[in-house]
């Protein structure tokens, strides 16, 4: 899908124009001070938050474990809202939200810090501590925002699972991180149809012991059975809250939040941040990459069950005192123009979004956002997943009419904030690259030795603010995930890239046994047991394929135990069990029945032989196979599957 090189330079020749140097200076200077002294220039950007008391010390580093502002207090939540009480910013409107068929709220800071406050003093009611953990699955409403900011407030840590999870999956992540208590609501709605999100938190609920309480928040108004003693609506709770609850002061290394992620083995890591490296990463970067005009709305359609809600949602945004739009819905109810209508409604300046939206508005056709007004538009933004040259292209002159530049933003769950990306009015754009590490990041490409190369893997060769602190209750795996490869000398992200001549980087995917469906993180490993818990599986191996919109889809090659016999029903059974265990996120593209399976002789399964097959090439060495004979089934199988 790559464009050639050359077209790509004349793309960008055209966007120096629009890039032109506004601040110039100023964010050279900030490349120039990070590189002088990185630590004194994260010590100055610190005071883009405001510390109830000082750091004592920048960086505390004993690899691979890092503590940032040693000794500094603060709280995350006094930053979003408190500290605006002081400016005009209280009576700024902080959130828009719409809902999907077209209701509108809206809340002022002033308005939000009243509800943080009084849904503090619920949770507190409630018995939550410092330290307790949340556990928050909700759609895309204003009381996610309250819910996670309160949890802030109050010196709990928050763990926010997607709302497309299964029950199966919700379940899990409750008890991983031994959540005390559920919010939730009694629905969400997609597509104009109602999901049951209480009835999927009953069913979690019978497995998960920790949980003592369960708040819902009526959304959809569709009567859910409420459990006496443990569950309890929102708003009767509310009513009877005090007004205010003092914010509670935090270490900069007390955790924030838990968000699980896919990795490479069959079960999710909760990954760890902390209170002030993480609000310094989110709050330096939402300024640097999407700039500070008070008079913005901005826009990221990223819902808070994933990271880029966590920094550029809540926290970044906030932090800053922006005004953005939220929308719970989809992108074409009730009809494919829904988000440009958005747009056009709310005046819309930014607009952050995932490439496999873009592709999917591509195939909807341009006339959709021809006929709404978008010239409020000044920024665009990309996360998630590669974005290729043509849908950059794409969205660059029909959602930005020529004339906003994309900030393709490189970055992870792990690393908390935006690594790589262009500043607007700074950075010389080139369609499908994120452009250059942010001032303060050192990143490399490197070979296997460790050598740095042109093309290799993405590393970051030194500590950053909003780094990870770890994986939840897994010190082991953290060290073995990130920091074996090559030593504790770098951080390995799991990605490829590669370098060009003027020192573009060019993000091309993970190297891992980790895929990325639509800019979902997923483990092939965690659908592999999803798949093998199916009583008539005996083994599967899931690989990924290239798809014109999702970036990936998912591929899975299952054999079947002794006498079970392929039924006609059982591909779409499989499919089924998989969103069941996970989330339709998840859901197979294609299973493939083979007799067997290309391992090795010390049994392990050969993905990439598998890839070679369904992206139709040549297939590599097979000479380590335990049975070499088998690829050629596999391969005729295939055949036979697909013709
Ligand atoms: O492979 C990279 C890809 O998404 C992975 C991180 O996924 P997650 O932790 O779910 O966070 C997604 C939102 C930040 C990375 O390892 N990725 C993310 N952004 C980009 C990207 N790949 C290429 N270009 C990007 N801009």
């Amino acid at each position: 899908m790559r464009m050639k090189r050359s077209s790509l330079f004349a793309a960008s020749a055209l966007l120096q124009n629009v890039t032109a140097s506004v601040g110039a200076e100023e964010i050279a200077s900030l490349f120039e001070e990070a590189s002088l002294d990185r630590q004194k220039f994260w010590a100055k950007q610190a005071e883009c938050i405001e510390w109830f008391h000082p750091w004592q010390e920048t960086l505390r580093w004993k690899a691979p474990y890092a503590e940032w502002f040693v000794e500094g207090k603060l709280n995350a939540s006094y930053n979003c809202l408190d500290r605006h009480m002081k400016s005009e910013t209280r009576y700024k409107t902080a959130l828009i939200w719409e809902g999907e068929r077209g209701e509108n709220r809206s809340f002022t800071y002033e308005e939000l810090f009243l509800e943080v406050n009084k849904f503090s003093n619920v949770l507190k009611n409630l018995g939550v501590k410092k330290g307790d953990r949340i556990a928050i699955y909700l759609p895309m409403i204003p009381e996610a925002v309250v819910a996670m900011l309160s949890s802030a407030r109050i010196g709990a840590v928050h763990t926010v699972i997607f709302g497309g999870f299964s029950a199966e999956a919700l379940k899990d992540r409750i008890v991983d991180a031994e959540a005390k208590i559920l919010i939730t609501a009694d629905g969400a709605y997609r597509k104009g149809k109602v999901i049951p999100l209480k009835s999927t938190t009953d069913q979690a609920l019978l497995d998960a012991p920790s949980i003592e309480s369960v708040i819902v928040i009526e959304n959809v108004s569709n009567k859910p059975l409420m459990k006496e003693g443990r569950d309890y609506w929102y708003a009767d709770l509310m009513k009877e809250a005090k007004e205010y609850a003092a914010p509670e002061i935090m270490d900069a290394e007390d955790m924030l939040f838990i968000l699980y992620t896919s990795g490479t083995t069959g079960k999710p890591k909760g990954i760890v941040h902390t209170t002030g490296g993480y609000l310094v990463g989110a709050t330096m970067t939402t300024k640097l990459v999407f700039g500070s005009d008070p008079k913005d709305i901005y826009w990221c359609t990223a819902d808070v069950g994933w990271i880029t809600g966590h920094s550029y949602v809540v926290y970044g945004p906030l932090s800053n005192g922006m005004t953005q739009l939220i929308y719970e819905g989809a992108a074409d109810f009730p009809e494919r123009n829904r988000f440009w209508k958005l747009i056009e409604k709310h005046k819309v300046t930014i607009l952050y979004t995932a490439p496999t939206a873009i592709r999917t508005f591509m195939k909807w056709g341009e006339e959709w956002p021809s006929s709404c007004d978008l010239s409020s538009l000044r920024l665009l933004g990309s996360v998630g997943e590669p974005i290729n040259p043509e849908a950059w292209l794409w969205y660059y002159n029909h959602i930005g009419q020529a004339k906003c530049p994309i900030a393709d933003t490189w970055w992870q769950t792990e690393t908390g904030s935006i690594m790589v990306a262009p500043i607007a009015s700074y950075t010389p754009l080139k369609p499908g690259s994120a452009t250059f590490p942010l001032p303060g990041i050192e990143m490399a490409i490197i070979d296997d030795s460790g050598k740095e190369a042109s093309s290799g893997y993405l590393v970051i060769k030194s500590p950053w603010p909003s780094m990870l602190r770890g994986i939840y209750n897994d010190p082991l795996r953290y060290k073995e995930t990130y920091w074996k490869k090559w030593d504790g000398e770098y951080y390995f992200t799991g990605d490829g890239a590669t370098k060009d001549d003027e020192g573009y980087f060019w993000l091309m995917g993970r190297v891992d046994d980790v895929i990325n469906v639509s800019g979902h993180r997923l483990g092939t490993m965690e659908i592999e047991s999803a798949l093998v818990d199916y009583p008539l599986v005996a083994e599967a191996a899931v690989i990924a394929i290239a798809h014109p919109i999702k970036g990936q889809a998912v591929v899975a090659f299952v054999t079947l135990k002794d006498k079970a016999l392929k039924e006609p029903f059982l591909e779409d059974a499989l499919k089924e069990h998989v969103v069941v265990k996970i989330g339709s996120i998840a859901r197979p593209e294609k299973i493939i029945f083979t007799a067997d399976l290309p391992k090795t002789r010390s049994g392990k399964i050969m993905r990439r032989l598998l890839r070679d097959i369904a992206e139709g090439r040549v297939v590599g060495d097979v000479t380590t196979l335990a049975d070499p004979q088998v690829m050629r089934e596999i391969q005729l199988q295939y055949k036979e599957e697909n013709d």
